[in-house]
């Protein structure tokens, strides 16, 4: 089943409650919730308090972006806030088996994200601890950048590890996913599709999460 996670960093941030939930009836699976820490990545966001104002208007997951170091502290506030999936990046933690642990002791769901440049090794010892994990096609910090074409080779190759290890993983990208472009990134792999300048700075979302399923179906495996 294809997901498609809005990232709420191109939403109108004073109408969040209002956007969530309009984005949502417009079909949303997930929300996308993108955190930045200005010292991983060259840009500031939002943190648990702004997750827990949106919970009641999220009828879907919450799933949580980090790009933040260091990560383990943020993981029992963002799960008291009312995220449904944890993600973070494997160089920003210290130790990742410990931080994948603790956010599945946290009660969420874990994922771990990979750069356009980040070597997928870190994947080696950790696939069963895993409930999902994020292909960066762009680098991450900021919305409405260029899809990064490698990512469609690292997706085949992370498709057919999640195939081989037999595990329900989700294959989520991030970063430039458009409709004229998410039917390719589908048929290399991926399941779960972030997309935020292409539902919130079109005038219609509804339309476009649509036109992205129509898309997705066209090109399936
Ligand atoms: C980038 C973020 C993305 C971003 C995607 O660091 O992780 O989630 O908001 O935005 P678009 O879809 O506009 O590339
Ligand atoms: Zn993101």
């Amino acid at each position: 089943m294809n997901r498609i996670a809005p990232s709420i960093l191109s939403a109108d941030f004073a109408r969040l409650g209002e956007e969530v939930k309009n984005v949502i009836a417009a079909g949303a699976d997930l929300i996308h919730f993108d955190v930045m820490d200005n010292h991983y990545v060259p840009n500031l966001t939002v943190g648990p308090v702004v997750c827990e104002a949106i919970k009641p208007y999220a009828t879907v997951p919450i799933d949580v972006h980090l790009m933040v170091s260091p990560v383990d502290s943020l993981i029992p506030a963002f799960a008291k806030a009312g995220a449904g999936i944890i993600s973070f990046h494997p160089e920003a933690s210290a130790h990742v088996d410990r931080t994948l642990a603790l956010i599945r002791d946290n009660g969420c769901k874990a994922g771990l994200v990979f750069n356009p440049a980040t070597p997928l090794h870190y994947l080696d010892h950790v696939m069963e601890r895993l409930d999902l994990i994020l292909l960066m096609s762009v680098n991450p910090g900021f919305g409405g950048q260029s899809f990064i074409e490698s990512a469609i080779e690292k997706l085949k190759i992370v498709r057919r590890r999640i195939d081989e290890s037999g595990r329900d993983i989700l294959l989520e990208v991030d970063g430039g996913v458009k409709v004229d472009n998410i039917g390719r990134i589908g048929a290399a792999g991926a399941d779960t599709f972030v997309a935020g300048s292409a539902i919130f700075g079109s005038g219609d979302y509804a339309g476009t999460i649509r036109s992205m399923r129509a898309e997705l179906d066209r090109c399936a495996r």
